[in-house]
């Protein structure tokens, strides 16, 4: 899959892409990661990509013109490219987009700052809008990196094991149990009895019950989301 990511602060995205899991799959040419410079798609002088917004307000905002030189500059080169614009008022980011995003060939991360882009832009030119959260960033370059990252762990390869991808938070709909590893005793605290007992059966049936009950205390809404088994319904029933 490939990704590319416009943005006025392209320094932002050389280590963290650099490391870890993507840089292997980057590696092994699973996944292409290019990043513009919006700056690049200026013609002045001095390199200007925002202005006062019209009507007045607060803050600067995005001209047409760069913007739409680097998305003609990128479509031409890779028509298959997917845009999207990273926002607070996009909808809002989960799993379930994550997993649509993995099955495209290329995505293309708009990053705005300041008040955002020229509404023309975004109207015409944009495929999708999305927010990773209702809160307020100074743009949209940490959001791509973690619609880049859910997006990219999915794709098959990135991931050694794809039971690790399969088994986590919000792949059943469910938050993930915990997890332990060696001393079966640490500082006194002991491991639950049953993940030592090799019973396999016995160790799903208490990693669901735990996954239920942890999703019930924090996050009750997403039970009504995913279908759950009589033996799920018996267990938050107790
Ligand atoms: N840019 C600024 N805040 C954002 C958010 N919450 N999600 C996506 N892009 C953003």
């Amino acid at each position: 899959m490939r990704f590319k990511i416009l943005t006025i602060f392209p320094e932002y995205f050389s280590s963290p892409l650099e490391v870890g899991l993507i840089k292997r799959a980057r590696e092994k040419k699973i996944i292409d990661i290019e990043v513009y410079d919006l700056r690049d798609f200026t013609s002045d002088k001095h390199k200007v990509v925002d202005d006062e917004p019209y009507g007045g307000g607060e803050g600067m905002v995005f001209k047409p013109e760069p913007l739409y030189r680097a998305l003609t500059h990128i479509k031409e080169r890779d028509p298959d490219t997917y845009t999207v614009y990273l926002s607070p008022q996009g909808r809002l980011f989960n799993q379930k987009i994550a997993e649509e995003l993995s099955k495209l060939k290329s995505l293309l991360f708009i990053c705005g700052r300041y008040e955002g882009i020229d509404e023309r832009i975004r109207k015409h030119f944009i495929e999708d809008e999305i927010s990773i959260g209702d809160y307020v960033l100074f743009g949209g370059e940490v959001a791509s990196l973690v619609i880049l990252e859910a997006v990219a762990r999915l794709i098959p390869g990135v991931v050694g094991k794809r039971d690790s991808v399969d088994r986590e938070s919000f792949t059943s709909g469910l938050l993930k149990y915990p997890c332990y590893t060696r001393p079966a005793e640490f500082l006194g605290f002991k491991v639950p009895e049953v993940l030592l007992s090799g019973n396999h059966a016995e160790i799903e049936n208490y990693r669901r019950r735990v996954s239920l009950e942890i999703t019930l205390k924090r996050r009750p809404e997403l039970l009504s989301q995913i279908p759950l088994s009589e033996r799920d319904l018996e267990f938050l029933r107790e």
